[in-house]
């Protein structure tokens, strides 16, 4: 495979351009008010796949939002390639804390960015990452070089749990029919320390609703003589974590796969700088379970968080009064083997139990997902390894992620194929966060990368 460099070169502005015109349009998945512009995304990338050669491209409907689907089969008898990704992003708000507004995207130079970055809701999650495997496919096919067949699946409901993705594969197995999954959706270390993401924590999202009296109460008044349902949210939830910051809930951790000594030596040697972890995020210190690393605590060892909590008056000035009513939305992320309905159950049992008789509680599961670790050994990896050594002139080190994209354990259940995570964003992309943003230079990286990914795969699936 010839290098697509010079390929880049020549067509970086327009490359850029196109990627800004896909990022304007707010494809908000979690917010209804935002449907219109979702579906206009997925027909934005529709286009963009065939533009850049794909053969057929539909728009799947689903019964939510439409997946994009299209294919270039070149020969039954290659490889295939099953790309996927995803054109819905998360909500922009808080607004106020963006510099520029979220879809309205503008390239600025920072430190670690000094051939600019684009800012703008969804650059790096996921419509910049998603975008290189079309630029890549363009560049394949018009200078002939595709080695393999590929299939394009982009969804529009990653943002929200992939609950129609789920529906879409278990009804499609022949059409997603593959050899290797390939994504775009996760970070690497640095740009001069490229990283592979190997392993995916799991997910367990559930919202809690506590109540008390059965209406708003005078605190004075009432106060000491009823449960105030804040009180009670705020002590249960402090109880889930002991003084060493381990999980109580019983059995949490029964299934939970340690590492050994050795592989937690080895993830140790991945460069780290404590001193630079603090400083980006302006803390003192790091917090988290005894007896881990940061990298472990955030990696391969389950978390339970409190992702929002509400009640009670929070207006302008005192109000006193005790609500009738408090709420939390609380995620806990998996690690192998721990099965995420499973957990989601011993959450809820737990959490019932150490309600006391003056409340009552009422546990329900969002979404979920299972954790997913890809080996090392399989042809996918070591064909991903050889791509990165073409273009970072360095072997990527491979590293377990905390974060989930729970649909991966599914296409391993369902396809029985193996993911490959070549992701090139940065930890400090701000994803999901204001002024996210996604480096040019780790954009056209990935272009130049996922050529060679197809080359090598091919090669060694011989
Ligand atoms: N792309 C992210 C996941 C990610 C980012 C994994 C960086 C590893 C490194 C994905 O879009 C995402 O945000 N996933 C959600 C889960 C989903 C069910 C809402 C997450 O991890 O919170
Ligand atoms: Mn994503
Ligand atoms: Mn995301």
């Amino acid at each position: 495979m010839k290098s697509a460099k010079p390929y880049i070169q020549e067509n970086k502005e327009r490359f850029i351009n196109e990627l800004i015109d896909l990022i304007k349009i707010p494809s908000i998945s979690a917010d209804s008010n935002y449907k219109g512009n979702v579906i206009r995304t997925a027909e934005a990338v529709k286009e963009s796949l065939e533009k850049a050669g794909c053969d057929s491209v539909e728009i799947c409907e689903t019964p939510g939002f439409p997946i994009v689907y299209g294919e270039k089969i070149i020969n039954k008898n290659l490889p295939t390639i099953l790309v996927y990704g995803h054109y819905d992003v998360q909500p922009a708000d808080p607004i106020n804390l963006w510099d520029s507004p979220p879809f309205e995207p503008v390239i600025k130079k920072t430190a670690l960015h000094p051939e600019g970055a684009i800012f703008a809701r969804g650059s790096s999650d996921d419509k910049g990452q998603m975008f290189m495997h079309v630029k890549a496919l363009e560049y394949m096919t018009e200078s002939n070089q595709l080695p393999c067949n590929v299939k394009f699946m982009i969804e529009g409901e990653e943002e929200v749990g992939s609950t129609s993705l789920g529906w879409f594969v278990e009804r499609n197995h022949e059409k997603l029919a593959n050899d290797i999954i390939l994504i775009s959706d996760t970070g690497m270390i640095a740009p001069d320390v490229p990283s592979i993401t190997t392993g995916l924590r799991g997910l367990s999202y559930v919202e809690v609703e506590v109540t008390g009296p059965n209406r708003d109460l005078h605190s004075g008044l009432y106060g000491g003589a009823v449960a105030n349902p804040i009180n009670i949210l705020t002590k249960m939830i402090a109880s889930l974590h002991d003084k060493d910051n381990h999980i109580t809930i019983p059995g949490f951790y029964d299934k939970v796969k340690e590492l050994t000594a050795t592989e937690r030596a080895k993830m140790g040697e991945a460069p780290f700088s404590k001193e630079d972890y603090k400083n980006a995020l302006d803390i003192k210190d790091t917090y988290g379970e005894i007896g881990y690393t940061t990298n472990e605590r955030n990696s391969i060892r389950p978390t339970l968080d409190v992702n929002g909590i509400w009640g009670g008056y929070i207006g302008e000035g005192a109000k006193t009064v005790i609500a009738s009513k408090a709420y939390a939305k609380i995620s806990m992320r998996l690690v192998p083997d721990q099965d995420w309905e499973d957990i989601t159950l011993l959450f809820k049992n737990h959490f019932e139990s150490i309600a006391p008789d003056a409340v009552t509680v009422k546990v329900t599961p969002h979404h979920g997902g299972q954790a997913y670790v890809t080996p090392i050994d399989c042809t996918g990896y070591q064909a991903a390894e050889k791509a990165y050594e073409a273009t970072f002139g360095k072997t990527p080190i491979p590293q377990r992620s905390g974060g989930s994209i729970p649909i991966v354990a599914l296409f391993e259940k369902e396809l029985k194929s193996k993911t490959i995570l070549m992701g090139f964003g940065l930890d400090s992309d701000a994803i999901h966060s204001p002024n996210e943003h996604f480096g040019i230079w780790n954009f056209l990286k990935g272009i130049e990368t996922i050529p060679q990914f197809y080359h090598y795969f091919t090669e060694m699936s011989k």
